[in-house]
């Protein structure tokens, strides 16, 4: 395929060449997914053509593409360059840079000097509008900056960065060096980055001075240098990215931004892409499972191109020259996937917004609607249950009716929320469910296609790709309609999900294709099927929390408990909370139970274990709730009951207690709330 046909998106045709329903899209892709890749992989523009669409020989291990060569960067920047240079590629938006803050920190209005400006700034926020031709200018600086210092296709770079164009240049530009970049999300502490760095064996590290949230300014830079201390594997550099916020002492490994980005436009680098084998890693996204250490989900590159482009089209209904914003972070899966480079391989425009829903008002999402004519929305319901909590008149101040449609994911979408959205939008709301692992909607809704209405309470049904089906988690047999089960997808997963765990075949498999046959992916969430053939979800099978739409793994907040010198053993559940979905909250039984005897010490303790947990992984992590049972139920084998302890804390039946060991301690877990 040339550079002038790779434009060109092509759909799988019917004989009579009309346009085709999603059920024959469906189908096709089922029953000859090869040749349904084939004319997907039409979306993007390949270096070398691939040799072969899918390599299924070493299943679960699935190759797509295989042969073929192409660069991310390249697809999502330079391909546009001839029709739409001067569109714009990003809109940022941040309503933590104003005027108080710029009154507070004025070295802020220099920073945006020397890193580029394109920025207005109006009193309550600042808005920054960057081109495809001013993204490709940026990108090759970065990566000519990233090359200066040591960076080599194969590297692994970790990207701790708030929500700024900087680390979408940093991303784009690792891409386009065939560099790894694995982003951690700010709101992590020093020990998750450490983690990370390590796993990855990271080179460098790109960061910023201070980072910003409801006007609360964020040390990134101290985090990241104790992150260094605390890990094995020191990067070569740290990138820092100067907002002019806190003071930047450069220490031995730092370097500049500003500095390194004149040097690269005084010369006005332009760095080759370097074309990547479709099955090479572009990245790797750490996400939580069962066990306290996070797995390094990688993602390939080809694959991942045609995967995104394929699901902007079929899946969003996005069209070249439209507005998306994913209102999400960079450091999620949805940052990654539908905020960077989904809208770019689209020809779209992005919108990147740095602040909270409600700051400086609850109207901030609207009027940035307004402001840039956006046309799809894509957030967690988490962010709109905040706001439905404010006065509804925020709602109805702006003209909104630029918006098609409006996607949610990430944790189950309730019904009130979705009606308030509606009543006030006027268009479809769109719950869709998706994984880290998967990178693109697994379940969703195609309006598009008019296959079928959204029903309420419902992600959907299957995705193009996913051979998706509920199980019995006993036998492996399909469910009956309206039976509980597991909700497995049959190898090869599709193009664009994950190839492999960071380095760790074997944690792969065992995560995720233990069940069965080993043919079988297990999503770790059950699901029923109804009678129309709509899924829905009813939770993680595993002790994974969702907190306002982040994943979160009990065990590691119980391992930054179990770092307290009194701690003799927790446990961590998640407990359904109204605005955010889950709250971990901690049972922890002390050494010396006489340590909680006085309300004194008792909230002394309380505040050391919260700040251990935030300390080590950030406030997201943080218990609403530590109570001090001096025992934990546990099965014969010496098993925490979990879902015990869960169904204490909601005020639940227990369920069925054959396996538990410790009668008396139900009755301690009780008492241990009581006290509190
Ligand atoms: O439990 C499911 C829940 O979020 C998990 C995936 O989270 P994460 O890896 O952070 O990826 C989020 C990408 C959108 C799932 O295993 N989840 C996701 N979407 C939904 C959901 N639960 C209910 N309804 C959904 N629509």
């Amino acid at each position: 395929m040339n550079e002038q046909t790779a434009n060109q998106t092509s759909q799988v045709t019917t004989p009579t060449q009309q346009p085709p329903t999603f059920s024959e899209i469906y189908q096709s892709s089922i029953t000859q997914p090869q040749e349904f890749w084939a004319q997907q992989a039409k979306r993007i523009y390949w270096h070398k053509e691939p040799e072969q669409i899918l390599d299924d020989s070493n299943l679960p291990f699935a190759k797509w593409f295989v042969g073929g060569e192409t660069n991310l960067c390249y697809n999502c920047v330079d391909r546009y360059l001839p029709e739409r240079a001067e569109q714009d590629a990003f809109i940022w938006l941040s309503s933590e840079v104003n005027q108080e803050l710029i009154a507070t920190f004025p070295a802020v209005v220099d920073a945006f000097n020397d890193l580029g400006n394109n920025v207005e700034f109006y009193t309550d926020y600042t808005k920054r509008r960057l081109t495809y031709n001013d993204l490709y200018k940026e990108v090759n600086y970065f990566a000519d900056v990233l090359q200066r210092n040591g960076i080599r296709h194969g590297d692994r770079v970790v990207i701790y960065m708030p929500m700024i164009l900087e680390a979408t240049y940093a991303m784009l530009a690792c891409a386009r060096i065939g560099a790894i970049h694995s982003v951690v999300f700010g709101g992590f502490a020093a020990h998750n980055l450490a983690i990370r760095m390590d796993d990855a064996e990271a080179k460098m590290i790109i960061t910023v001075d201070a980072g910003l949230r409801g006007g609360k300014v964020i040390n990134y830079k101290s985090l990241v240098n104790q992150g260094i201390e605390q890990a094995t594997v020191k990067p070569e550099h740290v990138l820092v990215v100067d907002r002019g916020i806190l003071p930047f002492k450069p220490q031995p490994l730092d370097v500049d931004y500003a500095t390194e980005r004149s040097i690269s436009r005084n010369a006005n680098a332009i760095v080759e892409p370097v074309w990547i084998e479709s099955n090479e890693p572009s990245y790797l996204l750490y996400t939580s499972g069962t066990t306290g250490t996070p797995k390094g989900v990688q993602r390939d590159t080809g694959g991942h191109a045609v995967a995104l482009a394929t699901s902007m089209d079929y899946i969003y209904d996005g069209q070249a020259g439209e507005t998306f914003w994913a209102i999400s972070d960079i450091g999620w899966a949805v940052g990654h996937s539908y905020m960077v480079y989904a809208p770019l391989l689209a020809g779209m425009t992005s919108v990147v917004y740095e602040g909270l829903p409600h700051r400086p008002n609850p109207g901030i999402w609207w009027r940035i609607v307004e402001a840039n004519k956006v046309n799809i929305l894509f957030t967690a319901p988490t962010g709109v249950r905040m706001l439905k909590k404010q006065d509804e008149t925020w709602m109805t101040r702006y003209d909104v009716s630029s918006v098609k449609s409006f996607f949610l994911a990430g944790e189950p979408l309730d019904e009130s929320t979705a009606q308030w959205l509606k009543q006030h939008l006027g268009v479809p709301i769109l719950d869709h469910y998706w994984q880290t692992e998967s990178g693109w909607p697994i379940l969703s809704n195609t309006p598009k296609f008019n296959h079928k209405p959204h029903k309420q309470g419902s992600p959907g049904y299957p995705m193009y790709g996913y051979d998706a089906h509920v199980i019995n988690e006993e036998t492996g047999e399909p469910c009956a309609a309206g039976e509980k089960g597991l909700l497995a997808i049959r190898a090869p997963l599709p193009p664009g999900c994950l190839t492999t765990v960071w380095r760790n075949d074997e944690r792969f498999i065992s995560s995720y294709y233990s069940l069965f046959d080993g043919k079988q992916y297990s999503t770790s969430d059950y699901a029923v099927v109804d009678e129309d053939g709509y899924f829905h979800i009813l939770g993680r099978t595993d002790d994974v929390i969702n907190v306002a739409g982040h994943r979160l793994g009990t065990q590691e907040i119980e391992e930054a408990i179990s770092t307290h010198p009194e701690m003799a053993e927790c446990a961590v559940v998640g407990i359904h909370d109204e605005l955010k979905g889950e709250l971990p909250i901690a049972f922890c039984v002390l050494r010396d139970q006489a340590l909680v005897a006085t309300t004194e010490n008792r909230f002394r303790l309380e505040q050391q274990i919260i700040g251990a947990v935030v300390k080590s992984l950030g406030g997201i992590a943080r218990p609403a709730a530590v109570y001090f049972p001096p025992a934990l139920p546990k099965t014969r084998s010496g098993k925490i009951l979990r879902r015990a302890i869960r169904a204490l804390a909601e005020g639940r039946p227990t369920g069925d207690m054959s396996t538990l060991d410790n009668p008396a301690a139900i009755d301690a877990v009780k008492q241990a709330m009581k006290d509190y």
